[in-house]
């Protein structure tokens, strides 16, 4: 489905279009991939449109090109790829679920740069993407029974690598961008600590905790007529996990020969719990640390209404084995980001130094808002790493 003069091109999937994307990924190999070697970049991105959320259509390569050409002949004069997700805002008190797209790898090539080629682009996209997939991959959920909305696609999410102006002035406005870093600290991950390792057969059950803890609170906080901004989270559950760290197994496996166990940390009883799920993600490789990080993806502390002073031995617990798995991984920090309030008071309280940093530059958390009102609007709640792509 190419459009007249230079619109936006098709789609192009495993069966089809491969050799347009390996070519884009040729492309990309240097800035996304020098952790992996080429060909290793190359089948990382054939084997991430296998994995949860990516599989069975959920990840979408768009291009601009020219109408009418075949696929082959045709200019890749810009390119990115969006992953669908399962989303939800409150509307009134009520919880209503739907699709957001996540955009990733907005990309164009040096010889056609400053033509205004990712401008067409992500305008076109905007577009399309608002319907694009409505519906499928909604499932039912508590407070959405008479599903006015759902199944739309309720909004758009990228993580801009180049300030905030550029994707601002296409409507995807800049939101809360900061994370905590922690050292890494070798030989905390084992002895003494009351915190427990995650291993993948856990989440399941902590991400549907996780969305029922987020649905009530958004149910909670938002919709009444005092209230200016609309609530919408992306949802945290176990395929919106399992992305992130199958692509942690494909990228540990390349470069150290075998995948990690400990994918998190958790501490307290059933109801009382605390716990963080992370991912290592690697830019530099075992040649440098930088660009090495292991990101916390997601933050639950079970019972809010719990005070500090019982949760912050469990919490130092998590965070001295994050800061273990990070020294073993050769990542050169720990990263939170946008702690809550809750958390961030468990960090002050847990006496283990801490840097935090606003992001200007670097993955700057940016959201189009497609349902009523404008994005400035929009109160982004869970806006952690584990919604990013
Ligand atoms: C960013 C990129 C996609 C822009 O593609 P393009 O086709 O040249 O974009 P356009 O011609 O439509 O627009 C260029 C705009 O991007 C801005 N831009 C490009 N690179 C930038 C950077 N590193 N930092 C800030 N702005 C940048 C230009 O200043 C220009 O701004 P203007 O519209 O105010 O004049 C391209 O430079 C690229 O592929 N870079 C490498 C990969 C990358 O960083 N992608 C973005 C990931 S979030």
């Amino acid at each position: 489905m190419a459009e007249g003069g230079g619109g936006l091109g098709t789609k192009y999937d495993v069966g089809m279009g491969l050799a347009e994307r390996e070519r884009t990924c040729t492309l990309t190999h240097p800035k996304w991939g020098p952790a992996l070697s080429r060909r290793d970049y190359l089948l990382r991105e054939n084997y991430l449109t296998t994995v949860p959320l990516a599989r069975d259509g959920g990840i979408t390569h768009w291009i601009l090109t020219v109408a009418g050409l075949p696929a082959g002949e045709r200019p890749i004069l810009s390119s990115c790829e969006s992953l669908r997700k399962r989303a939800v805002y409150c509307d009134g008190g009520k919880v209503v679920e739907g699709v957001a797209h996540g955009i990733g790898s907005v990309f164009t090539e040096e010889g056609y740069r400053g033509r205004g080629y990712a401008s067409r682009m992500m305008r076109e996209v905007a577009g399309r993407l608002r319907g694009w997939q409505a519906g499928r991959g909604v499932v039912g959920g508590e407070g959405d029974e008479d599903g006015v909305a759902r199944g739309r696609v309720l909004f758009s999410v990228l993580y801009s690598d180049i300030g905030k102006s550029f994707y601002a002035k296409h409507g995807w406005e800049p939101f809360e961008s900061c994370h905590v870093a922690f050292e890494p600290a070798a030989g905390k991950t084992e002895g003494g600590g009351i915190a427990r390792p995650i291993g993948y057969h856990e989440l399941a059950e902590l991400c549907a905790v996780d969305e029922r803890l987020l649905r009530a609170e958004l149910s909670r906080g938002g919709g009444g007529r005092g209230r200016k901004k609309t609530r919408v989270a992306v949802l945290p559950e176990l395929d919106a996990l399992l992305w992130h760290l199958m692509r942690e197994d494909y990228m540990t496996k390349c470069i150290f020969g075998k995948t990690p166990t400990v994918r998190g940390a958790v501490a307290g009883e059933p109801g009382r719990r605390v716990w963080a799920v992370w991912m290592r993600g690697y830019y530099g490789g075992l040649n440098k640390d930088e660009g090495n990080t292991l990101h916390v993806l997601r933050v639950v502390v079970e019972d809010a209404e719990q005070a500090d002073e019982e949760l912050v031995d469990g919490f130092r617990s998590i965070v001295q084995m994050a800061q273990g798995e990070a020294a073993e991984w050769k990542t050169q920090d720990v990263q939170v980001w946008n702690p809550t309030a809750k958390v961030r008071g468990l960090m002050d309280k847990c006496g283990i130094e801490f840097e935090v940093v606003e992001r200007d530059v670097q993955s700057i958390a940016s959201l189009m808002w497609y349902g009523e009102g404008s994005t400035d609007e929009v109160e982004w709640v869970a806006n952690e790493k584990y919604a990013w792509c």
